[in-house]
């Protein structure tokens, strides 16, 4: 999947990939909810309504949960070294953000506590009854020869035991590293 992009995501993807790369710039939750960037406290997600370009993919190689796209667009990236999957930070139980707990490497819902590991799957016995749905995630050409860079797409969702073409299993869902 190669789209082509237009000249607005093609800034907004130069921006992000600036303005970045935060690994372990953990945000601390204050009480049970997170901060957004308009200084507001919320606990209810608020998906990004539309795609959003997030830089080169060599970025994302080392493993880890990156969240500088969390604030704005209620999503994770997580690389696990092969692959990079974007994960939609809204509860499957009534749709609460979860935020990711660096020193205890989980998801945690500031609702009523359901608890999902680094890849968004979800523990046992929880409120939630399903892991967090993955975004479609892709790369893109950009305009002039200027390279590629990852399309992150919130409107397009995959869950864990989707059926076909629905499911974590699709090419959509994840992007592999070219040299894992
Ligand atoms: S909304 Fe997440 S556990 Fe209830």
């Amino acid at each position: 999947m190669d789209p082509k992009i237009t000249r607005r995501q093609f800034s907004a993807g130069l921006g992000a990939a600036i303005a970045l790369v935060c690994l372990g710039c953990e945000r601390q939750p204050e009480g049970d909810a997170k901060t957004t960037s308009t200084g507001k406290r919320r606990t209810r997600s608020n998906l990004a309504k539309e795609p959003f370009l997030a830089g080169p993919l060599a970025q994302y190689q080392p493993p880890g949960v990156y969240e500088q796209f969390w604030q704005d667009k209620d999503v994770y990236l997580v690389s696990n070294g092969q692959k990079l999957i974007a994960i939609a930070s809204v509860c499957t139980h009534l749709g609460c953000t979860p935020y990711w707990h660096a020193d205890e490497a989980r998801f945690v819902c500031p609702c009523h506590k359901s608890l999902f590991d680094p890849q968004g799957i979800v523990q046992p016995d929880m409120k939630a009854k399903r892991s967090l749905d993955r975004c479609a995630i892709a790369l893109v050409t950009l305009p002039g020869g200027a390279g590629k860079v990852i399309q992150v797409d919130p409107t397009r969702l995959f869950r864990e035991n989707g059926p076909d073409g629905t499911g974590w299993d699709s090419p959509d869902a994840s992007l592999a590293f070219p040299n894992a």
